[in-house]
């Protein structure tokens, strides 16, 4: 039945969003988005001007407002923050993920750095997990030796994390939890071997960036934290028809799968707009893999197409992000500006 249900919303809406996106023009030319930008720019080059050594003053078409934190956002994982351990429960989706984005993380780490112990690969490496939720992937990090840095700005959803960690004497040394959001640990004095800038060697953020308020902080935070070389590992939901019905209306509003109101599609972001705010912030972006779930067997599996769900990896190249020289010489957009769908 929902099969059924899924296959007629897919085809209708599938040919009610591709007249939307035709509107706009395949060729991603719009005079709309080339003003935008070039008040965006103006905007930008002005608040570099006053603010070269504070917060990042990025602006963005999503928000300008220099925190990643959506209080609404907050308030939804809030209430669902003693649900993270619950194998069947809302989170089921998230837990199987492990089976992939485990040796995802794991596998190009392990392809720039020597293994670090037997049994223990990620041994010497500190990553930093943020939006780690009550810890589903930041403990697996933890047992293959990582020193791992748990963040989410949920308070109770950091309460889950520490109280189910500790039941493993494993994870006592190097997994570790705070509840603030990335943007609070840069310019932080170095207290112990938290927060700080340059300290890590990775950045995982897991189905987090279709959270934020602000992605373009938030790429200019993660390149702050890391050390230069450092990776960033982000899995997330692609911007298209397809993801719409099936991470939207088959995943929260028929199977419910996820709770309700979970997901907005507005935040959702194509790979080629992701790889276009990574690398405007000192990024290069290594891999981009798609990703499927399916909700018979509750299992992901690695797909050729990454129209619904990907994981990217990208390596920090500079330390700086490049905004001002590349902003200075071409303020205008590139040609993908209405791009979204890779
Ligand atoms: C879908 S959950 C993913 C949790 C975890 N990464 C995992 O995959 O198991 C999204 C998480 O992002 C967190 N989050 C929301 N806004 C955030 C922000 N601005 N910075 C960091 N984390 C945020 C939420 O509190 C929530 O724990």
């Amino acid at each position: 039945m929902y099969s059924q249900k899924l296959s007629r919303l897919l085809f209708g809406l599938y040919g009610r969003r591709e007249a939307a996106v035709c509107a706009v023009g395949r060729s991603g030319f719009s005079w709309t988005a080339v003003c935008k930008q070039r008040t965006l720019w103006l905007q930008r080059n002005a608040c570099l001007k006053t603010q070269r050594h504070t917060v990042p003053c990025h602006s963005s078409a999503r928000s300008a407002s220099h925190t990643t934190v959506d209080p609404d956002e907050v308030r939804r994982f809030q209430s669902l923050a003693s649900k993270w351990w619950d194998e069947q429960g809302e989170f089921a989706a998230l837990h199987a993920m492990n089976d992939l984005r485990v040796p995802f993380i794991r596998d190009n780490l392990l392809s720039v750095h020597i293994e670090g112990q037997p049994g223990k690969p990620l041994a010497g490496l500190r990553i930093l997990d943020v939006g780690c939720g009550g810890g589903l992937l930041t403990e697996p990090l933890g047992r293959l030796g990582a020193d791992v840095l748990g963040i989410d700005p949920v308070e109770d959803s950091i309460g889950t994390a520490q109280v189910h960690a500790a039941y493993d004497p494993d994870l006592r040394e190097g997994v570790r939890y705070r509840a603030c959001p990335l943007e609070e640990l840069i310019g932080e004095e170095e207290e112990g071997r938290e927060g700080g800038e340059g300290n890590y060697d990775a950045v995982v953020a897991s189905e987090v960036v279709e959270h934020l308020a602000d992605l373009e902080t938030f790429a200019f935070c993660c390149s702050q934290v890391l050390k230069p070389g450092g990776s960033l590992f982000i899995t997330t939901i692609n911007k298209t028809n397809l993801s719409y019905a099936l991470a939207i209306v088959a995943a929260e509003q028929l199977l419910r799968i996820v709770p309700s109101g979970t997901h907005d599609w507005d935040k959702f972001i194509s790979p080629v707009e992701l790889e276009r705010i990574l690398e405007s912030n000192g990024f290069s972006v290594q891999s981009v893999q798609g990703m499927m779930y399916n909700p018979l067997s509750g299992a992901w599996c690695w797909a050729n197409s990454t129209s619904i769900n990907y994981a990217l990896h990208a390596v920090k190249t500079t330390d700086q992000p490049h905004t001002e020289q590349a902003e200075e010489s071409s303020p205008y957009p590139e040609g993908h500006a209405a791009d979204t769908q890779r």
